[in-house]
């Protein structure tokens, strides 16, 4: 029997930077993932330590043609339908619809493509779910603004939300503004678009940007609300409770604290003011905010629902340098010792979805959506051509599992879109390899291979799981 609600949104999500490529294509300009290339130099360029501001001939940039989902959509689409999909989670690129973000008029051709894709979602009947802005900043608003360092930044996203919310109407009524807006913090370029200058003091600028992210956040949900007043917007949190290391008072303190560093955005934007803890961050970390007086009128305006990707647990004790730290997704965190972990080091810990999921709703009262959940993992392609990924079945069997639980806790799920359902690039290393989908998607790490789709043995196990509304995982 299951727990489901008759409506629950089944589906699964990808990023147009990580799926689509043509990278160039229909008008479209470069943003900052097309800055990051694969291999050594990769993390450093994330992380806002090596400048890349125009691309290198040397470099391979997996972002530029990823699996060319641009001219593979209406097959991909169709394949998502073959599942059962409700529901799509993909992204706007932004430099589609503005190539150099602060045009006043939008790129017809980048109008067309979106309008054509969601099309084809409600074709099959599939909810398209939107990012707004999933980790790509036209790079022109990088160099010429640097970004959201700069407040002018909140005028060219409503400017670009605005169109969106008006040329899409009636096309997509699900929306999220910024992709893991707290990841700017852990891998500000990526994030945000944000190189620092020799000597400032990054704490700083980091901060400046996530209040001009949220002020924008808040501004387009309101402009969303009065385009069409069925539009629902949600946040988007790189989720994940801090467990603290041992019971110590101090490791539980450092918990607390850590999750609050990632709860902060949503703080802001679930209840539509800053936290009263913010201030005493701000003073010790020497930050003195610039923030305008309409600023707090507008952050009034609170997501509908609460949005969040779940991979993983962390944990944290007092000492977070102690060695015994891995840096899944980029969130520093100490190793469990309870936990097992995939090839890349991400715990698996589906009870830790659970703990996530009471606290959010504990702390805002609002309608959950799971958008990002999912096992990285190299498959093999069996001689007869079939690929057994059993591993990844157990893993999102498990997490669904304890949606279950949760839902009986009574918190109110909306959906669950697992991450990169058909096979894509990976945000964190550029790989191929490191697979997430139902579907298969034959290229390598380097750029190699012919784009076949095939369906995985989770493909037909997923189909199965909608079709009974969660009722039949085994
Ligand atoms: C989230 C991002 O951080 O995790 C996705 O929103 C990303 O863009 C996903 O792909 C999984 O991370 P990775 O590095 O395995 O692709």
């Amino acid at each position: 029997m299951s727990v489901f609600p008759t409506d629950f949104l089944w589906g699964g999500a990808i990023a147009a930077n990580q799926a689509e490529g043509a990278h160039l294509a229909g008008g479209k300009g470069l943003t900052t993932v097309d800055m990051i290339p694969y291999g050594e130099n990769r993390m450093p360029v994330k992380l806002g330590l090596r400048e890349q501001v125009s691309l290198d001939a040397d470099e391979y940039y997996p972002s530029h043609d990823a699996i060319d989902f641009y001219h593979h959509y209406k097959d991909d689409i169709a394949l998502l339908a073959e599942m059962g999909f409700k529901v799509f989670r993909t992204s706007i690129a932004w430099a589609r619809i503005f190539p150099k973000g602060d045009e006043l008029e939008p790129n017809a051709e980048g109008i067309a493509f979106y309008q054509s894709m969601f099309e084809e979602c409600k074709k099959h009947g599939i909810e398209p779910l939107v990012t707004l802005c999933h980790f790509d900043v036209p790079m022109h608003l990088v160099n010429e603004y640097g970004s959201w360092r700069n407040r002018k930044m909140i005028g060219f996203f409503e400017h670009y939300a605005r169109t969106c919310f008006e040329a899409f109407d009636g096309l997509v009524k699900y929306w999220l503004t910024f992709n893991e807006i707290n990841i700017l913090l852990h891998s500000p370029f990526s994030g945000a678009g944000l190189l620092f200058k020799e000597g400032e003091n990054k704490e700083q600028v980091k901060y400046q940007a996530a209040h001009h992210e949220l002020v924008a956040s808040a501004l387009v949900t309101k402009i969303a609300h009065e385009v069409n007043p069925e539009n629902q917007v949600g946040c988007m949190l790189a989720g994940g409770n801090f467990y603290p290391y041992s019971c110590k008072p101090e490791d539980v303190m450092m918990a607390l604290q850590k999750d609050r560093e990632n709860l902060f955005f949503i703080d802001v934007q679930a209840r539509g003011y800053y936290p009263s803890y913010a201030q005493r961050v701000f003073r010790e970390k020497g930050i003195c905010l610039d923030i305008h007086e309409e600023d707090a009128e507008i952050l009034k305006h609170t997501v509908d629902f609460i949005s969040f990707s779940y991979y993983a647990s962390r944990c944290a004790s007092a000492d977070m340098n102690n060695g015994n730290t891995s840096e899944a997704n980029v969130v520093k965190s100490i190793k469990n010792p309870h936990l097992a972990a995939s090839d890349w080091g991400w715990v698996i810990d589906p009870l830790g979805l659970r703990i996530t999921m009471n606290t959010l709703y504990d702390r805002y009262q609002k309608p959950l959506f799971i958008v990002e959940n999912g096992l990285g993992a190299k498959d093999v392609i069996e001689a007869d051509g079939d690929i057994n990924d059993d591993y990844r079945i157990d893993y999102l069997r498990a997490h669904i599992e304890v949606m279950g639980e949760a839902i009986e806790d009574g918190i109110p799920l909306m959906g669950y879109t697992p991450w990169g359902c058909i096979d894509l690039v990976a945000a964190s290393t550029g790989e191929m390899s490191k697979r997430y989908g139902f579907i298969h998607v034959d290229r390598d790490d380097k750029g190699k291979g012919t784009l076949t789709r095939t369906r995985k043995k989770s493909f037909y196990w997923y189909k199965k799981v909608i079709a009974s509304n969660g009722g039949d995982l085994a």
